[in-house]
Parts: structure tokens; C-alpha cells; sequence
């Protein structure tokens, strides 16, 4: 299996804060793949790890143990390859949303025109409905605005691989809306790989091929990935009236509520750490499944619950 981006039991611990005291393990044994021109989300509780695995996509964190590929490249670093949209807004605060924009285009296009560059620019703002607020600074601009610059900056440099973390967290119901179906329009053009973290299960149905369910840490896991078997292109207006729909979104909120947790302490209480190498030494990634009827049964309440 080819996949473009994938982990090799990749694993994080940050050192203990008391002296002598052991590592928090955030994950390890982490094997991930994404194929190319894919859109795969990842759910899992807050804290349990998912931001540093992008960051390590991004080549901004270092794993502690493992590997992770882009192609067949070790991620090291940094690159104009990845577009990175951060769960709290990244912009320069001296420059405006026009100038943050252009500072990414100008990289990514070195011989492009100051024109050239201007018109590319105003056109990804515009896309998430900045037109009339291009020469603000960030200080000027409300948080859903501001990171709808850096959504903008991320889209307008069309890198092969989006890396975006909750990027649509801040933003009203109709604004999230609108960019998320300007996402799936730019990605359904290219072959453009995307890895999103959600905590939006619907939000994940909606866009994802794949959804990477992660378990409560420390020593998070990805215990499955959800095939969302749905055809495209996908309308959140008629999605719910798809058969299998709730059957999904079931199974991702039951994750949730209830397994997250109870496979976090299965994995805690066995002695065994299970290493997924099969004998031939052939990496087995997590599971794909589709979630079927039978899972849809009695979890109204523990959707009740969650949301
Ligand atoms: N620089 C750091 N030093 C120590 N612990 C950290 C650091 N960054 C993250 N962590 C811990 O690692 C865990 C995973 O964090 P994070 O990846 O941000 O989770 P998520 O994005 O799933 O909410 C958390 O318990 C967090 O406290
Ligand atoms: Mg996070």
C-alpha cells in the first residue's frame, strides 16, 4: 500500500517537569497512512495528542521515537510542500491580512510580480470573505477573522499536503460553512492531501474520506480509521438523509463518549505493549471499517450527551 504521508512507530514524550520523574508518553507505536490527494480527519479527546502529530507533519516537533514520511522523505523540517493552519492564528502582527498573505505567496512563487502576486493574494481573501478588510492589521480584525487570513494564507500557496489543526473553531456556523465548501471545491481541483483535526464529528463526516480515531492519551493511539463511506459531492443540507449517515456519525460519537477512554485503560492494565508488526515485517495499519446498522442502536442518549 503507497501511502504519501505515514509514521513509523512514531512516538512523543515530553520530559517530566520534576526532576527524576518519568516522561509523559503523549503516543508511541503510532502507525498512520494517508494516500495522496486524500482527506483525512482525526477526532480524539483534548489533550490526547493530536496537535502534536501534525506538528510533527509540519516539521515543527520532533518525534521522540520513529519516524514519519512525507513521499519518501523523513519529515526533518519545515517546507513550502506543507501549508500548515494553526488552531490559534499565526500571522505576523505588524503586517496586514494583504501582507501575511503575500509574504506566504512571495515565498512559495519567488519569481511572480509584486502584481502577480498582489491579484493571488486578494483572491484567497476574498475566497473567505476578507475583501473589504485586506489592509487591517491583525489587531483590527476579530479572531473568526483573523484566522480566516491564515486559512487564506494556507490555501493560496496550493502546497501539496494541507495541515490544518481545529482551523475552523472560531468561526460562526454560516462562515464555517461557506469555507469548508471553498475547501472541498479547492481540494476536489487538485491532488491536494489533507489532514484536518476536527472535534466537529459532522464536520468530519462531511469533508473526510477517512476519520483517524485517537485514543485518551498518554500513550495515545489511532485505534481505527473510519471509512466514510458517502458519495461525493456532499451537501450538508441532504448528507443526514443518507442511509449509512448516522450509522457513522453513531459509531465516531460512541468513540467518543465511551471507547476512547475504555481502550486507553485496556491498554494501561495489559503488560503486553503490542507492537502492530505483522511476521513479514509488513507495517498493519489500524483497521478500516465501515460502521454498520447494528452499531446505531441504543447511543441516542450518549449522543445526547456529548453535544
Ligand atoms: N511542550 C510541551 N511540553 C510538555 N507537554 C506538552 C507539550 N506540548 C504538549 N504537551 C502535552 O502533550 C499532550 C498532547 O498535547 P496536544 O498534542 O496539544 O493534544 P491535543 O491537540 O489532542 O489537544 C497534552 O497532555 C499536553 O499537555
Ligand atoms: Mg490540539
Amino acid at each position: 500500500m503507497e501511502y504519501y504521508v505515514r509514521t513509523e512507530l512514531l512516538g512523543k514524550a515530553f520530559p517530566s517537569e520534576k526532576k527524576g520523574g518519568d516522561d509523559y508518553v503523549v503516543f508511541e507505536d503510532l502507525n498512520v497512512g494517508i494516500r495522496k490527494g486524500e482527506f483525512v480527519t482525526c477526532i480524539g479527546h483534548s489533550g490526547c495528542g493530536k496537535s502534536t502529530v501534525l506538528n510533527v507533519f509540519a516539521g515543527l516537533e520532533k518525534a521522540t521515537a520513529g519516524a514519519s514520511f512525507l513521499g519518501n522523505r523523513v519529515i526533518e523540517s519545515p517546507g513550502l510542500d506543507r501549508a500548515v493552519v494553526f488552531q490559534n492564528h499565526s500571522l505576523l502582527p505588524w503586517r496586514s491580512a494583504l501582507k501575511n498573505v503575500e509574504f506566504a505567496v512571495k515565498a512559495r512563487w519567488p519569481q511572480w510580480s509584486a502584481a502577480e502576486v498582489e491579484t493571488h493574494s486578494r483572491k484567497f481573501l476574498s475566497l473567505v470573505g476578507l475583501d473589504k478588510s485586506v489592509d487591517r492589521k491583525p489587531y483590527q480584525l476579530s479572531g473568526g477573522m483573523r484566522q480566516r487570513v491564515g486559512i487564506a494564507r494556507a490555501f493560496a500557496i496550493k502546497s501539496e499536503l494541507l495541515l490544518m489543526d481545529e482551523p475552523f473553531g472560531a468561526l460562526d456556523a454560516l462562515t464555517r460553512g461557506v469555507i469548508q465548501d471553498e475547501l472541498v471545491r479547492i481540494w476536489s481541483h487538485t491532488d491536494q492531501t489533507v489532514f484536518m483535526i476536527t472535534h466537529d464529528v459532522d464536520e468530519a463526516i462531511l469533508l473526510s474520506d477517512r476519520i483517524l480515531l485517537m485514543t485518551n492519551g498518554p500513550r495515545a493511539r489511532v485505534a481505527e480509521a473510519v471509512v466514510v463511506d458517502l458519495p461525493r459531492p456532499r451537501n450538508r443540507a441532504t448528507i443526514i438523509h443518507e442511509p449509512k449517515y448516522y450509522a457513522t456519525r453513531n459509531h465516531l460519537v460512541d468513540f467518543l463518549v465511551r471507547r476512547s477512554q475504555e481502550l486507553s485503560d485496556d491498554q494501561a492494565g495489559s503488560d503486553a505493549r503490542t507492537v502492530p508488526t505483522s511476521v513479514d515485517g509488513e507495517l498493519v495499519y489500524p483497521p478500516e471499517i465501515i460502521p454498520g446498522e447494528s452499531e446505531s442502536a441504543n447511543l441516542t442518549a450518549a449522543m445526547a450527551a456529548q453535544c
